[in-house]
């Protein structure tokens, strides 16, 4: 997908962003109760840039858990800032954050943060070399020892596995009954537009985007995370 055809995408998806991902309310609950423990060692002011930070899950889940945190939440997409925005204004943490509209290399100069994160964005950039400049660009605004939590959809999309898991995660994620036709398209979509790659494969682009050893930290479905660090 192009830069502008993805912000219309996420544009378009923004009003029914938070009622589409409320079936996976369990899975983020637990991907946030593993993430706690690996970022409690952050300063009690820490300052933290929420990438792709959509309408806002992790930084209202992190707002909440470390009441002293300031943020910085950039994404390209208008609508998304826009519902993020009013849920901080809505839930109070508001004066901790700066929403930026635009992606993350038009974020004006800042001090390195403690901390970064990004959940579920990388896997939309298909090129690979684009994707280890996106996490590149993220190292270069960490300190040194700086730490990214991140997930995105993986999966080896030619094995047997992958035949379970797909259809698995369509039904789990629908209202209605999941057609063999729209399980076909959305096979398409996701190989056409998602790049959903086998989780060693992610960790090896963190890694060349600057990042050390990548530690996988949390599975379900095809949701992986991990946390890592920019060399101290
Ligand atoms: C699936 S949503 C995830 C939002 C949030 N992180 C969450 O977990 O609910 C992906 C978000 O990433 C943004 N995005 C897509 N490509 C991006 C990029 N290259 N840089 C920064 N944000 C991007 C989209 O606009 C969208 O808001």
């Amino acid at each position: 997908m192009q830069p502008d055809e993805l912000v219309a995408l996420f544009d378009q998806q923004a009003p029914g962003y938070d009622p589409q991902w409320a079936r996976t309310a369990a899975i983020r609950d637990c991907l946030y109760q593993l993430l706690d423990p690996l970022l409690s060692d952050l300063r009690e002011d820490a300052r933290v840039l929420c990438v792709g930070v959509g309408t806002g899950q992790e930084l209202a889940h992190l707002a909440t858990t470390f009441p002293h945190w300031q943020f910085v939440a950039p994404d390209p997409s208008g609508a998304m800032i826009d519902a993020c925005r009013a849920r901080a204004e809505a839930e109070g943490f508001a004066a901790r954050c700066r929403f930026h509209h635009g992606f993350l290399d038009s974020l004006p100069p800042a001090a390195p943060f403690d901390a970064a994160t990004c959940f579920l964005v990388s896997q939309f950039i298909v090129d690979r070399s684009r994707r280890v400049r996106f996490f590149a660009d993220i190292a270069a605004r960490l300190r040194p020892g700086g730490l990214l939590a991140s997930s995105d959809l993986a999966c080896d999309t030619a094995s047997p596995a992958y035949a379970v898991l797909l259809p698995a995660w369509m039904r789990m994620m629908a209202t209605a009954e999941v057609s063999p036709e729209a399980l076909q398209r959305i096979r398409e979509a996701y190989a056409r537009d998602v790049a959903v790659l086998p989780p060693q494969d992610v960790a090896a682009i963190l890694e060349a985007g600057g990042f050390d050893a990548p530690v996988p930290f949390f599975q379900a479905g095809l949701i992986h995370a991990w946390v890592s660090r920019t060399p101290a």
